[in-house]
């Protein structure tokens, strides 16, 4: 895991007004996402574009990804990658394992570093060469599975840290807003404790009151409950929740299709490294469009039967490309 988790997180546009997104569109082959022709991105160093940089992206774009490609030596894990997130909207990334979700949001702030394509996110040209990681980092907080937090620091600590040494704010100041931020996810009592003292689930709304004292204006989510006992994951699901109603602007990688249909303005699904279909969530969730996404919605909705959500088969013609 990374350290970023230490990083901060975003700051919420609260009343900010949500987007319903692009419409919803399916590749065809899993290999132009969005339906669209290849993307013509060079290969070599990260290259950045007119398209990703901060004069292309309107104040309402959070995030843009355009031709995103990222190897690990041989393994070519993204193949071409395209999302936009505009400022307000929740969209959920789902996924078989190993389809390069963590890599794409950890490519978002710079985790990983991709070898072609241009990201841009909150006006941040993430891909420029001069890019001032710091500033745009300030601006991304990010919850990881193992929630990541300083094992010898207390709560409160833990949510002062970066709000003290990042954003140099006095630490009274940083006190207060740590502990609003506790009070937030209902874990002021516990200021005092170290992560150990605390339940996975008590840890991860931790993690999501440090990610929020930074006054992120993106929250990057990689699978928050998965590491958590099936009965706290509803306390951490409905922390985020309340974000989303709030208006923060959320990018979820998980497998909690409840939350995805219930709370997501829309649904990206990936395979291969690729954007295969996306959509308004009850739309893919509840009746996908491609055979891949239907495999794999059949497994994570009824993993003891497999049976696949009714739908009708429409894979071969797609007919509401992007
Ligand atoms: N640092 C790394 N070095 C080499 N290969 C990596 C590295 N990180 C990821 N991979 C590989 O890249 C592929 C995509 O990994 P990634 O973690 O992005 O998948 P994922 O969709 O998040 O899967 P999961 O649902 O299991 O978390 C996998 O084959 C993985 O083994
Ligand atoms: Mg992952």
């Amino acid at each position: 895991m990374s350290t970023s988790a230490a990083s901060p997180a975003p700051v919420p546009g609260p009343g900010e007004p949500r987007d319903s997104g692009p419409a919803r569109s399916v590749s065809e082959n899993g290999t132009t996402p969005g339906g669209g022709p290849e993307p013509t991105v060079p290969p070599g160093p990260v290259a950045t574009s007119e398209a990703a940089s901060t004069s292309g992206t309107g104040p309402e774009t959070a995030v843009r990804v355009r031709g995103l490609h990222k190897s690990y030596g041989e393994l070519e894990v993204l193949r071409g990658i395209d999302l936009d997130v505009v400022a307000g909207e929740v969209v959920c990334l789902i996924g078989p394992s190993g389809s390069g979700k963590s890599t794409l949001l950890r490519c978002l702030n710079l985790l990983e570093t991709p070898q072609a394509g241009s990201i841009s996110v909150d006006g941040f040209t993430v891909t420029d060469p001069d890019l001032d990681v710091d500033a745009m980092r300030r601006r991304v907080g990010m919850v990881f599975q193992q929630f990541n937090l300083f094992p010898h620091l207390s709560v409160l600590e833990n949510c002062t840290m970066a709000q003290v040494k990042v954003l140099k704010r006095p630490a009274a100041e940083a006190r207060r807003v740590a502990l609003a931020n506790l009070r937030r996810v209902g874990l002021s009592e516990k200021a005092d404790q170290r992560p150990a003292q605390l339940s996975g689930g008590q840890q991860q709304r931790v993690a999501i009151a440090r990610a929020l004292s930074v006054d992120p204006d993106l929250m990057l989510f990689d699978e928050p409950t998965s590491a958590l006992d099936p009965e706290t994951v509803g306390d951490v699901l409905s922390i985020m929740r309340g974000l989303a109603a709030d208006g923060m602007t959320m990018l979820v990688v998980t497998h909690e299709m409840s939350f995805a249909r219930d709370v997501a303005d829309r649904v990206v699904f990936m395979d291969g490294g690729v954007v295969v279909e996306q959509g308004p969530a009850r739309e893919v969730i509840g009746s996908p469009q491609h055979q891949r996404t239907r495999t794999f919605l059949s497994r994570v909705l009824n993993p003891t039967t497999g049976a696949a959500p009714e739908a009708p088969d429409t894979s071969e013609a797609p007919t509401t490309p992007a």
